[in-house]
């Protein structure tokens, strides 16, 4: 474009409808947000009373909800031990007022690599933000296709890298963040799910979706990336407190949003069930 063509389209032909075009950005397009994942689950004609594993449970959030919401027998396993203390002393600080809850959901240490699980054994598989982490992607798929029991579903929510990511973003990105690059393509991650024997039944593309929705409801896009401005401004502010390694997962965090706010990330979700069963 030469100089004259962006004079004239920016300052003529864009000036222009300018106004109208901002003010019609400002409507938003009614993006989905987490809630979805458990709309999801519902429809998958998983019974109460019926197991579930929450694989990389984190602090059990998602393990308590899946009890109380639909009267599954939970069980959450995640590898780091301050989670799973974490995680029990949330559930028995509700035992007495949910007591049915409590006795529902349960919490150990593991891994998706290594499941704590009897084959054919497990109805739903819930596993929200953690394949990004694991080392043996298909080993953690070909565990899932071991425990998951006849008419079983997987739950998989999962973020990956999109074209807008260059590559030097993800070589500083990734590693930060505790991310393999290859389970971030999806082509890699559905081949994983494939060769265990796990058939796709449906895969959301999810985009930018999640980023818009935290944004419209809580702010949280916009303070990641004005945070990520004091972060990129004055670096020795929060070494000096934090020190490096603090600083950069502060960093990384946020850019993690960030990019999920503008496209480089997009999260999807896949439902799974085991191939050789109609
Ligand atoms: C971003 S957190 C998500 C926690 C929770 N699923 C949620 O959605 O709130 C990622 C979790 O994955 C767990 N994780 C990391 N590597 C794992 C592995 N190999 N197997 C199972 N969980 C793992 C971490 O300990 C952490 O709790």
């Amino acid at each position: 474009m030469t100089n004259k063509d962006f004079l004239d389209r920016s300052y003529e032909v864009f000036a222009e409808v300018e106004e109208e075009f901002k003010g019609f950005l400002d409507e938003g397009l009614e993006p989905r947000g987490p809630e979805m994942l458990y709309e999801l689950a519902s429809g998958l004609g998983i019974r109460g009373g019926g197991s579930a594993l929450d694989i990389g449970c984190g602090e059990g959030r998602h393990s308590i909800a899946l009890a109380s919401r639909f009267g599954l027998r939970v069980k959450g396993i995640d590898p780091v031990p301050r989670h799973i203390e974490l995680a029990r002393r949330d559930l028995s600080a509700r035992a007495q007022a949910d007591p049915g809850v409590s006795d529902a959901v349960s919490f150990e240490s593991g891994r998706a690599e290594a499941i704590p699980a009897g084959d054919a054994s497990v109805d739903l598989i819930w596993c929200r933000d953690v394949l990004v982490h694991v080392e043996e992607l298909s080993a953690a798929y070909a565990e899932f296709r071991r425990v998951l029991a006849p008419g079983g579903r997987v739950l998989v929510y999962q973020m990956f890298c999109t074209e807008l990511m260059e590559p030097r973003e993800a070589d500083r990105l990734l590693p930060t963040m505790g991310c393999v690059e290859a389970n971030m393509r999806p082509d890699y991650a559905e081949a994983a799910m494939r060769t265990a024997g796990l058939r796709i039944d449906e895969c959301i593309v999810l985009g930018t979706e999640w980023g818009q929705y935290g944004q419209e409801h809580s702010g949280k896009g916009g303070r990641n990336l004005l945070h990520a401005a004091r972060l990129i401004q004055n670096p020795d502010r929060y070494i000096e407190r934090f020190g490096r390694e603090n600083y950069d997962i502060a960093l990384g965090d946020c850019l993690w949003h960030v990019y999920r706010l503008i496209g480089k990330l997009s999260d999807r979700v896949y439902v799974l069930s085991a191939a050789d069963r109609a």
